[in-house]
């Protein structure tokens, strides 16, 4: 922490009294994975199915953030470490606030997911979409995988960066074998046990 003299105001609403005005708990779905292997399909039809159920959900995407609260970042393993714990920070308030928040990120480095969970404690749930680099490379959704291939898009993750799986992940989805309804039916599964008042 930088700064100095700082005093924390504390809210008389506290993430309790969120919850239970709402019906459900608060807290983070973090999806990591490769680019490519799905986390922003299934965010954001997690999302569309969670709505319709009542619950009070919101997503946050690599591809979007980066467009406003992280675009004065690129691919470096310090500016990913900055977005992720940014990103972390802000899925802790959206938690505290009753929300479900679905985060969409590749998050390769394992110490920066850690300290995204720290941001929100017991209601960090780790998501592993799992796709390997062939799977994700022959979808290319983007195209990105095939200028990466050809030098022109450095510190691609799979490529010329890494990506660290998840050793302790609360939860994983298997994108290679498993249809989109089918993971989403897992997700919503999960979501109904674990955010249950
Ligand atoms: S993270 O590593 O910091 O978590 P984030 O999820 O925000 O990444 O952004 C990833 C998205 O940025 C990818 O889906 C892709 O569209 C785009 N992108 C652009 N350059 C790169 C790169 N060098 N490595 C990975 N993704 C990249």
């Amino acid at each position: 922490m930088k700064s100095t003299n700082i005093f924390e105001t504390h809210s008389r609403v506290t993430k309790e009294l969120h919850a239970e005005r709402i019906g459900h708990k608060g807290g983070v779905l973090w999806l990591t994975g490769l680019s490519g292997a799905g986390k922003s399909t299934l965010a954001t039809e997690l999302e569309h199915r969670l709505f319709h159920n009542g619950y009070n959900v919101y997503v946050l995407d690599g591809d979007n953030v980066r467009h406003g609260l992280s675009s004065n970042l690129a691919f470096s393993p310090e500016d990913r470490a900055e977005n992720i714990r940014r990103v972390g920070e802000v899925c802790g308030l959206f938690a505290d606030a009753g929300f479900v928040a679905i985060a969409a990120f590749i998050s390769p480095y394992r110490d920066d997911r850690t300290i995204a969970r720290r941001a929100s404690g017991d209601s960090f749930h780790e998501v592993f979409v799992n796709a390997d680099l062939a799977t994700c490379e022959e979808r290319d959704t983007k195209g990105l995988y095939k200028r990466a291939r050809q030098g022109e898009i450095p510190e691609f993750t799979g490529i010329s960066a890494p990506y660290e799986e998840p050793l302790n992940a609360e939860l994983q989805v298997d994108t290679m074998n498993r249809s989109v309804d089918s993971c989403i039916d897992t997700l919503e599964d999960y979501v109904e046990k674990n955010f249950v008042l």
